[in-house]
């Protein structure tokens, strides 16, 4: 069937994406008065990346801001943008204070003296991150979604797919507007059930629609983190930065029936240790001072050379030392994953592997969030506030997401006119091709998994030139035939993430081609 045209509705903020991020952002614009859509392509509204969050969020520790700021430049190689870094540490406390803790009634484990358990995870100098045990992400997406669902500014689209934003210079019919300065003014969305496309008009639309975990084979990211967002603003001439700096997470469980599950680095935290398929424990030769807790760059690429010094497909994640605390209490689903595949954590270690974990570039904003777009906004993960720089330290995304999408939301509430009646009329209706080609599911998934597994092989890990130069020439082809395809098949979300996919993948190998710098999660080798 044709896509069917929807109907066009409007809002003063269109948010795209139901993590921590976008339901930040719809939090704080629905607080200052405005009518928001929240649209999520997922049948389930919490089916994100934030649902799946174990480690926890950073909040207060000894050494205070200060600390926090030398840790984050530490781990991101002193690349980050010092202003970010400082909003983040000051504005973050409060922020899970006031909206997690107070408004979500989000129940972090508390410590049994009237304050927070606090967690250690690599490469920060001291425990400093909460947690609700090890499903910190869902603790925090069911409270964020509860304290959204009583706001009747705030309306919710499921299963809606956004295709493309409309900008006054590329969609509207009027000659005119092509020469007026561009801006961002809605979004085309699919509706996956109905099978139509909609309009959805808002003057101020906020992309936060997370990582690009779903480009490599290996990821412990959902299937929805195909990099939409970036793709999306690329096309409408908003600026994609650090694109090359991809984290890896050192320990997903292996195993061949049991794809995307993480072990959380919090166990490293509380003393578990990677071993080698030979028993040696390896991380000692890699960073003698800082071992297991080494920033995430270092601990994935050490695993990487065991695996191949050992021809080990897998290391193991050796949990049976620790003795701070009961590992089935402290990490309850781990430990029920593990059980569910014969293996006990307290008595066996675990099989990992490192996988495309976080994306430490993207859309680029300033400290409200604002894209070079105007009307355009970009948080979370999607976004590069320059919090990151070359590599995350752990547990900061979520935070970040937190305090930028609460500055952009009320950015976007507070600022400009509402809006503008003539251009939208004249901003056509979605046109479907025709005829419409029928898809052959085979090609689709076979373009996907080509994306996915160049990605893996020539611009995971461990990168060099001659990998990139292929990856690019590949994309070349693929992004044609792509475009092609996608001008005369009949739409559907895959037929969208595809599109997203080759575009996004390209995005990130020019940035490493571009960068000769092997810095943090960007390694490439000599030669
Ligand atoms: P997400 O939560 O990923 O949400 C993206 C949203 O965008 C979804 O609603 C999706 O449906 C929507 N979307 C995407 N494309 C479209 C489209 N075209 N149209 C409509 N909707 C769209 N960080 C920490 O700080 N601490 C941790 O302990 C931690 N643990 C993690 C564990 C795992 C397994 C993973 C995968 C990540 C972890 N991270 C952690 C990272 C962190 O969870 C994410 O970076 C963060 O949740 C991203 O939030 P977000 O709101 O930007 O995006
Ligand atoms: C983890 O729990 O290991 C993930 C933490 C993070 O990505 O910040």
């Amino acid at each position: 069937m044709t896509a069917q045209v929807g109907p066009r509705r409007e809002f003063d903020v269109l948010v795209i994406g139901s993590g921590i991020a976008g339901l930040a952002a719809a939090l704080a614009a629905a607080g200052e008065g405005r009518s928001v859509a929240v649209v999520s392509k997922e049948g389930e509204l919490s089916e994100c990346n934030t649902n799946y969050a174990q480690g926890g969020i950073v909040y207060r520790g000894e050494g205070g801001i200060e600390l926090l700021e030398r840790d984050i430049v530490s781990a991101g190689c002193a690349i980050n943008f010092g202003e970010a870094v400082r909003v983040v540490c000051e504005e973050g406390p409060r922020a899970i204070e006031d909206i997690l803790i107070r408004k979500s009634r989000v129940l972090f484990d508390p410590d049994g003296a009237g304050g927070l358990d606090l967690t250690q995870e690599a490469a920060h100098s001291t425990r400093r991150i909460i947690h609700v045990k090890d499903h910190t992400g869902a603790a925090i997406e069911k409270g964020l979604l509860g304290q959204a669902g009583h706001v009747d500014r705030i309306a919710f689209f499921t299963g809606h797919c956004a295709v493309d934003l409309i900008t006054n210079s590329h969609h509207a019919r009027l000659p005119e507007e092509r020469y007026r300065p561009t801006r961002v003014i809605g979004a085309y969305v699919f509706d996956e059930r109905r099978e139509e496309v909609s309009i959805f008009f808002a003057p101020r639309v906020v992309l936060a629609t997370g990582g690009v975990g779903n480009l490599f084979l290996h990821t412990s990211n959902t299937p929805g983190a195909s990099g939409d967002g970036i793709a999306m603003a690329n096309r409408s001439g908003a600026e994609i930065i650090n694109a090359e700096y991809v984290q890896f997470h050192p320990t997903i469980l292996y195993h061949r029936d049991v794809k995307r599950f993480l072990i959380s680095e919090a166990l490293r935290g509380e003393g578990a240790r990677l071993m080698n398929r030979r028993g040696e424990y390896f991380l000692e030769k890699y960073n003698p001072a800082m071992k297991d807790l080494a920033p995430r760059d270092e601990v994935a690429r050490a695993i990487f050379y065991e695996m191949e010094a050992t021809d080990a497909g897998y290391v193991f994640l050796d949990a049976r030392q620790v003795s701070r605390v009961d590992l089935k209490t402290r990490f309850p689903s781990i430990a029920r994953q593990c059980r569910e595949i014969g293996i006990d954590i307290a008595r066996e270690p675990i099989p990992v592997v490192p996988a495309a974990h976080y994306f430490c570039g993207g859309i680029k904003v300033d400290l409200s969030g604002r894209t070079n777009i105007p009307g355009l906004y970009a948080v979370g993960e999607s976004a590069c506030t320059g919090v990151h720089g070359a590599n995350r330290l752990a547990s900061v995304s979520l935070l970040e997401g937190l305090v930028w999408g609460t500055r952009a939301g009320r950015d976007a509430a507070l600022s400009g006119p509402a809006g503008d009646d003539a251009v939208r009329t004249d901003i056509p209706d979605w046109i479907s091709p025709r005829p419409e080609e029928e898809i052959d599911p085979v090609l689709v998934y076979q373009d996907l998994h080509n994306i996915r597994s160049t990605m893996w092989n020539y611009a995971g890990i461990v990168r060099n030139r001659k990998r990139l130069a292929r990856a690019l020439s590949d994309f070349n082809y693929l992004s044609h035939r792509v475009e092609k395809f996608y001008r005369q098949a009949r739409l559907t979300r895959t037929i969208i993430e595809l599109r997203n996919a080759v575009l996004t993948a390209s995005l990130i190998i020019r940035a490493a081609q571009a960068n000769r710098d092997s810095l943090g999660c960007h390694f490439v080798e000599k030669g």
